[in-house]
């Protein structure tokens, strides 16, 4: 297929992100209000409309569709959409990602991945049940669970880390021993300012250079050439290699080739971006393929640099757990 999905500087779209709900049964404080008011059904896409809508942005060139949630084990349908989404692969789509906090995951990986998930990135802020639980809200046993299921039903795991200073900021030497003796890739992401309005505060950052510091205590780390995915890559001593997302620090937008819609179906062509191209009455209005086409190619056509060009807080009443990351 042809790619049309181009922004004005020039970076072409490869990925999207679907948001599948904005529920979650964890309560992340770096993610998501204190009491979120979840969204109306009425406004949810259906996994009909997410087809149609995964289908014209395959045909213009997306190889690579991750759902995320909010929690995308709670909506009702999962299966069905990985379903539909295996049925564009002779389109062009070539990989089927999810991003899940693995809590409701151990009975299901092995149905996600017959359906046709490709792989998984799980977030885990700690490995100590306590700081998990001041973290999340919730219990650390069930994600482990939920690790070691996957990888029995043989889907490639990759491990999240957000760092706050307070919280689990002292833990990561700890947690690439532990991702390392499971030889499970690991990356940390530096907190970015997309919570809560007000809560974000850049001294609770831990950025790149100060994770990079904090390895080197215990062991030898080189810097190794980037990958496709966000983070910069460091070999750690012999056998093991870590990603950092940087966002904060050193953002990744020139080469940015990342869409998202979110489950009411707002179309955002950047994590930053203040508001969205609403797509859901179009996709229910009945609108051709070639009306939809030409809406999605102005809307990425006009994607501006991203957080490289701003720095600082979003004022959007949009967070984290809305948006899928
Ligand atoms: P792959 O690149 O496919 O491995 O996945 P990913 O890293 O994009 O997805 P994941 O859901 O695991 O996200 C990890 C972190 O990267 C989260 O904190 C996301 O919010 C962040 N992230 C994902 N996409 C973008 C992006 O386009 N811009 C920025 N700044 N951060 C992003
Ligand atoms: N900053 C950085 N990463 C975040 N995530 C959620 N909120 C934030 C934030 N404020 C991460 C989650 C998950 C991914 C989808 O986004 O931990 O791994
Ligand atoms: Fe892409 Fe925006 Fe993220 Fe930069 S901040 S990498 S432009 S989504």
């Amino acid at each position: 297929s042809s790619a049309k999905l181009i922004d004005q500087h020039g970076r072409r779209k490869r990925k999207l992100r679907i948001s599948l709900t904005d529920r979650c049964n964890f309560r992340c404080r770096y993610c998501m209000p204190e009491q979120p008011q979840w969204l109306p059904k009425s406004q949810i896409l259906t996994i009909e409309e997410i087809a149609q809508f995964a289908r014209l942005m395959v045909l213009d060139g997306i190889t690579h569709i991750r759902l995320t949630g909010g929690e995308p084990l709670l909506r009702r349908g999962l299966v069905d959409c990985i379903e539909a989404l295996t049925a564009l692969r002779p389109l062009g789509l070539q990989r089927i990602s999810m991003t899940s906090n693995a809590s409701l995951l151990a009975p299901r990986a092995a149905t996600l991945r017959a359906a046709g998930l490709d792989d998984l990135n799980i977030s885990l802020d700690s490995v100590d049940a306590a700081t998990f639980r001041h973290m999340t809200g919730r219990e650390l046993a069930p994600v482990i669970d939920g690790i070691d299921a996957a990888r029995a039903a043989g889907l490639p795991v990759k491990l999240n880390s957000v760092l706050l200073r307070d919280d689990n900021g002292d833990q990561i030497v700890e947690l690439v021993d532990w991702a390392r003796a499971r030889g499970l890739p690991l990356r940390f992401i530096e907190y970015m300012p997309l919570d809560a309005p007000g809560r974000w505060q850049r001294q609770q950052v831990i950025s790149e250079a100060e994770i990079l510091d904090a390895l080197r205590v215990r062991h030898t780390v080189t810097a190794v050439p980037r990958g496709h995915d966000p983070a910069t890559r460091y070999r750690v001593g012999d056998d093991y290699e870590i990603g950092i997302i940087s966002t904060v620090s050193n953002p990744f937008c020139a080469s940015c080739d990342r869409l998202r819609i979110t489950a009411t179906g707002d179309f955002y062509t950047c994590l930053f971006s203040a508001t969205g191209t609403p797509m859901r009455e179009l996709l229910r209005s009945g609108i051709g393929d070639d009306a939809m086409l030409d809406k999605i190619r102005d809307a990425v056509w006009h994607k501006d640099r991203g957080y490289a060009a701003r720095q600082g807080p979003v004022e959007r009443p949009v967070t984290m757990h809305a948006m899928g990351g």
